[in-house]
């Protein structure tokens, strides 16, 4: 009953934030163009994962191991680099599931699975913050029946103690996409539309991409791993992409000490900025990174009082 309380009040906190970010971006000289970044992440990206209609088709392995240093793909794997993020959330979004168990399996580049071994099959699990990381090779296509089936990704997506989600990741532009009897599919319970991601190629010769995954798991996380946008948020950040430059507005609700914490894909911090104690107000602070950064995505957060209120997406061309 408490938990029911906590999640209605959450919930309805999160309903006026975004009303509250409505109203807020009314005011173009605070904002600028960052509100419909905000308003994207908070309205549109809230959306169920959905299963795929192959559902786990013919090629999952049972037990493969869990992966090693974030590394699905060996260094010496045939390939283009592929570095795939994002974070798992129960399906307001309003909580983050840490200890999410991942089963990823994919075909090599020339469309193979590897049905003897578990090369290209492993294990991710969600950290505290409810974020996944791996590395691997773009997997490469292979025939089912006439059609070739677009590049992919499968996935068994486990919240502890919850269902498990059983679905793959497409790519935008992938050709194979518009045939594929699975990928095409855009409404319903097996609707892809949100799995088809954007890849990025940084200036590592690496595709980045991120997928946020939204999954039954409520109640999992009460308590000790909530998103806490009661407490300050970031509203947006511009130019996004950007290059020399980017601005960040974002809010402080209470009285605490702050700091704005930029990660690469990896999970890596590249930059903390505006370290202070601040009072409940609109502030902005623009970063500069070096030239040497590589292109690719970013993660800008907010911490306050050490603890990770919120974070939005850039990328860096
Ligand atoms: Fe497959």
């Amino acid at each position: 009953m408490v938990n029911k309380d906590l999640k209605d009040s959450r919930r309805q906190f999160l309903k006026n934030t975004s009303l509250s970010i409505l109203s807020i971006a009314a005011f173009p000289t605070v904002l600028k163009s960052a509100s419909s970044i905000s308003l994207q992440d908070f309205s549109n990206s809230c959306n169920e994962s959905t299963e795929d209609a192959y559902g786990q088709g013919p090629f999952y392995s049972v037990n493969a191991p869990f992966i090693q240093n974030n590394k699905l793909a060996n260094s010496n794997e045939v390939g283009t680099r592929i570095i795939l993020s994002g974070q798992v959330y129960n399906l307001d979004c309003s909580e983050v599931i840490p200890n999410t168990e991942i089963d990823i399996w994919h075909a090599d580049d020339e469309g193979s699975y590897d049905n003897q071994g578990y090369n290209l099959r492993g294990k991710a699990t969600t950290n505290n913050q409810g974020f996944y990381v791996f590395e691997s090779i773009k997997p490469g296509f292979y025939l089912n029946g006439s059609n070739f089936r677009p590049s992919h990704i499968h996935f068994k997506i486990t919240p502890p103690g919850f269902n498990t989600l059983i679905t793959q990741l497409y790519f935008q532009g992938d050709p194979y996409i518009p045939t594929d009897a699975a990928a095409s599919i855009t409404s319903g319970s097996f609707d892809a539309t949100h799995r088809i991601i954007p890849l990025v190629l940084n200036s590592n010769g690496e595709l980045e991409g991120t997928w946020d995954i939204v999954i039954d798991g409520n109640g999992v996380s009460i308590g000790t791993n909530n998103i806490h946008l009661d407490r300050g948020m970031i509203y947006g950040a511009s130019p996004n992409p950007f290059q020399d430059m980017i601005e960040i507005n974002y809010g402080v609700f209470q009285k605490a000490k702050v700091c704005i914490v930029v990660y690469d894909i990896r999970g890596q911090i590249v930059a903390t900025l505006d370290e202070k104690t601040l009072y409940p107000e609109k502030y902005s602070v623009s970063w500069e990174p070096s030239r040497r950064l590589p292109s690719g995505h970013y993660f800008i957060s907010i911490k306050m009082n050490d603890l990770q209120v919120h974070y939005i997406k850039v990328i860096r061309q």
